[in-house]
């Protein structure tokens, strides 16, 4: 499918730059092989609500959109078309990749009509896939070739995917936490859980309720995640101050938080992570878990950054564990690099 079409051999020449695509629950990236990364924006689209008929008419997209969720003025509907890496809202995901390659096209090589390599997640569904192909085909891709998550973020990372010894990579992003092990330039283990960066937001936001009644929203307890987020207990003291609404009388209140208790409020969606990783290394192939051992766990993603993750998943699992530099920018690298160097329709593409 990701082959040249014969019937098109002039086009395969005017579109022969890749464009590769990062269409992730919390962001979307776009990288060319000309321009590198030619845009890198929160996977959120708003909508004007008004006129009820005809075309839905978009208000604003990207971060400007992102700014807007939770805080909506009635006429406008600010909507995350992602879902745990899938796409839940088609018709927003196709407005959404279309805003994006006009926002990205004048900094590129960028045509609508190009050929594009989409990541998906392993685990998506065939459904799932047939829907992210016709939303980057509504929006304008002459075609699509589709790539696994966890390869391109092993390549985005550098790790040696051709070589016949085994590595490890644990992409974790805002909805799926995605542990692949790659060798001879295919994936040949990989296994996903629904949970990202958006459930230690979640978690975090329930933690307060729970323990200061006091309801933070989701973007406030990202800040706080990311300032000083911990995923071990045992850490020198760190506090900020957070500010929600009380849910006794409905005012705004102010909480002192501290790295601990970020700690205990991720507590459970960290070990589902965890627990990924640990069953990726009980299932893959022996031979390939002694090239692991040897050389380690590479993290990926977003949720990659959270504070000492890689000194909890050491502890856990007894391996050496590296995040790769640049973790939010790996998978749209990775899956460009793929694309430009020809390993369409080898493993790991469709
Ligand atoms: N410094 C940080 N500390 C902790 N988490 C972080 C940090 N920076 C970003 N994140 C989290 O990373 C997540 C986004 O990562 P990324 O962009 O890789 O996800 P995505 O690719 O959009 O999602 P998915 O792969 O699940 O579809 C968010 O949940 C965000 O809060
Ligand atoms: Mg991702």
């Amino acid at each position: 499918m990701a082959r040249p079409t014969p019937h098109h051999p002039l086009f395969e020449r005017l579109f022969r730059h890749c464009v590769a695509v990062d269409l992730g629950t919390a962001n979307t990236l776009i990288y060319t092989d000309g321009g590198g990364i030619v845009l890198n924006q929160p996977s959120v689209v708003c909508f004007q609500k008004e006129p009820a008929s005809g075309p839905k008419r978009i208000a604003a997209v990207g971060t400007e959109a992102r700014q807007l969720l939770g805080r909506t003025p009635r006429n406008l509907e600010a909507v995350r078309p992602m879902r745990h890496g899938v796409i839940a809202d088609f018709s927003a995901a196709e407005h959404m990749i279309r805003q994006f390659v006009d926002m990205a096209r004048p900094r590129s090589l960028l045509t609508r009509r190009a050929a594009f390599t989409v990541c998906v997640p392993d685990g998506a569904t065939q459904v799932e896939r047939r829907a992210i192909r016709e939303a980057a085909g509504a929006a304008g891709a002459w075609r699509v070739s589709l790539i696994g998550e966890s390869l391109a973020s092993a390549l985005g990372a550098g790790l040696p995917v051709c070589d016949a010894t085994g590595s490890m990579v644990v992409d974790i992003g805002g909805g799926t936490t995605e542990v692949g092990v790659i060798a001879l330039g295919g994936t040949v283990y990989s296994g996903s859980v629904r949970v990202g960066g958006d459930n230690f937001d979640a978690a975090i936001v329930s933690y307060v309720r729970n323990l200061y009644g006091v309801l933070l929203g989701e973007q406030t307890a990202e800040h706080v995640k990311k300032r000083i987020g911990s995923a071990v207990h045992d850490v020198p003291l760190e506090q900020m101050n957070a500010t929600g609404r009380s849910v006794d009388d409905g005012l705004p209140r102010t909480v002192q938080l501290s790295n601990r208790d970020i700690a205990e409020a991720i507590e459970g969606p960290l070990r589902q992570v965890i627990g990924a990783v640990k069953r990726g290394l009980e299932l893959a192939p022996a031979e390939l878990v002694t090239d692991i051992a040897h050389n380690g766990i590479v993290l990926t993603g977003g949720g990659a950054l959270l504070g000492n993750l890689g000194r909890r998943l050491t502890d856990e699992i007894g391996l050496d564990v590296h995040v790769a530099e640049e973790p939010l920018t790996c998978a749209v690298r990775g899956a460009g690099v793929a694309a430009a160097a020809g390993l369409l329709g080898e493993a790991g593409y469709e």
